[in-house]
């Protein structure tokens, strides 16, 4: 009984390895003679017949073989490129560490801890709290207690439910929250898939063919890019920035709404949660900038009809990542300072990407051609198009981000952390 149960390498046995052998061993293993022997035997007309079964179980073998171990050596062959791939762009190693370190991340989870133990007290935490309740009609606490946390409310079984809704979506977000490079592959599936879904569309594994970022620049002014906007596939603005009499410079089109948490808050004051100025039917999506909006998330996705989407954590911390990295860079090489000094002038932990950073990395993931709108700043240009707020946030670091848009356009190795498997798309800035 020939041993063709054994893998040749005596390990890692192959499943179609094994039914080669099964299957053509055998054949092999017969002496040439008697196969001679045998074919000299055989009835004339089926000799073709014979050969040419004997010829295709020939070929199946040394194409299975060769199926089996090209696989096997391309992955082997990939895997050099990688490793040389990866050596062209040299990332200083030093910023790449400190680019890692995310220093609000103990502060984070002790909060998110004490959320979860249903500890409100706080000033913030418990206004939130607060308001949260307020819109519950069955809750009527006039309790002077109530500054203690929650307990009273919970007596409402309609709380309760929220209330463990609440604990859940925080739960999972806080459990997924680590870094993933190649999390730009599954925004997609994310974040596309849901908006599909919800327009009736059925296009799965396709990205967008063309996105516009649009910004909330003052440089949109007197652009006159509304009908270019208008153009692409998908639009992504930003913050909610009103649309209405700027449609000229700004378009009107609202394929996705990208907010941060803090404006999904203030929407939760408002009766039936109301966040849409670009309608009811647009999805939102935002990024949690304190674990206590989850209490908002909570209360408005019910009331939402269109969906309301929280980023990935993996997804946030790929975009904290990328900018600390271009903040760090220009501190340390511009700006001619040391790295130690950069949280003391970046309000620690505190600093963040911006919302249009991180729609422009959403868009990065979904499209396969990025254009962006109404961002970078200019003397003569309003800060936003839509308001008269002067000063620049100092949380952010706008010029790193710049710094990083630049590098999408021009020179796509440069950017750090993003996964190999990832290819990012074209993007092209309109000034
Ligand atoms: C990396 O950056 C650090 C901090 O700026 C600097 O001290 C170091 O010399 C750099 N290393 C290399 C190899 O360029
Ligand atoms: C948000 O609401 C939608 C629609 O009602 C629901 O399908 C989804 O599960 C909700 N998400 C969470 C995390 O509760």
């Amino acid at each position: 009984m020939p041993k063709i149960f054994e893998a040749e390498d005596g390990s890692g046995v192959n499943a179609c390895e094994i039914c080669a052998a099964i299957y053509f061993r055998p054949a092999l293993a017969i002496p040439i003679n008697s196969f001679l022997d045998f074919f000299a035997q055989m009835k004339r007309p089926l000799r073709p017949l014979f050969s040419i079964l004997v010829f295709t179980v020939l070929a199946v073998t040394l194409s299975l073989r060769i199926l089996v171990h090209g696989g096997y050596f391309s992955s082997v062959e990939l895997e050099n490129k990688v490793v040389v791939r990866e050596q062209l762009p040299v990332f200083n190693s030093t910023l790449l560490k400190y680019a890692a370190i995310d220093v609000g991340e103990e502060k984070d989870k002790q909060e998110i801890e004490r959320l979860l133990e249903g500890n409100f007290d706080g000033p913030g935490r418990y206004r939130t709290f607060a308001s949260w309740r307020k819109f519950h009609h069955d809750v009527r606490s006039k309790s002077s207690s109530s500054s203690s946390g929650i307990p009273l409310s919970l007596r409402s079984p309609m709380f309760y439910r929220y209330w463990l809704d609440f604990r859940r979506n925080l739960n999972d977000w806080a459990r997924k929250k680590r870094f993933q490079a190649d999390i730009m592959n599954d925004l997609v599936r994310l974040v596309k898939h849901v908006i599909d879904n919800h327009y009736g569309l059925n296009r799965l594994d396709r990205k967008y063919e063309s996105c516009a970022v649009v910004g909330n620049s003052g440089i949109l002014l007197n652009s006159n890019y509304g009908e270019l906007i208008d153009s692409h596939e998908m639009v992504i603005r930003l913050n909610n920035a009103r649309i209405e009499r700027f449609e000229k410079h700004v378009g009107s089109k609202t394929s996705l709404s990208f907010v941060n948490s803090n404006i999904l808050h203030l929407c939760a004051r408002r009766e039936g949660c109301f966040c849409h100025p670009y309608g009811g039917n647009v999805p939102v999506i935002m990024y949690i900038c304190q674990p206590m909006h989850f209490l908002d998330y909570t209360r408005c996705n019910g009331s939402h009809k269109a969906p309301l989407i929280v980023t990935d954590p993996r997804f946030d911390m790929l975009c904290a990542r990328i900018v600390k990295y271009y903040s760090l860079k220009l501190f340390v090489e511009e700006k001619g300072k040391s790295l130690e000094e950069w949280g003391s002038s970046h309000e620690g932990s505190l600093f963040h990407y911006s919302s249009g950073m991180q729609a422009v990395m959403l868009a990065l993931g979904v499209c396969d051609k990025v254009s962006i709108f109404g961002f970078g700043k200019s003397a003569s240009a309003k800060h936003h198009y839509h308001t008269n707020q002067k000063a620049e946030l100092q949380l952010h670091d706008y010029e790193a981000e710049y710094a990083f848009y630049h590098d999408l356009v021009e020179n796509q190795r440069a950017i750090p952390f993003l996964s190999d498997k990832f290819n990012l798309p074209p993007v092209v800035i309109y000034h």
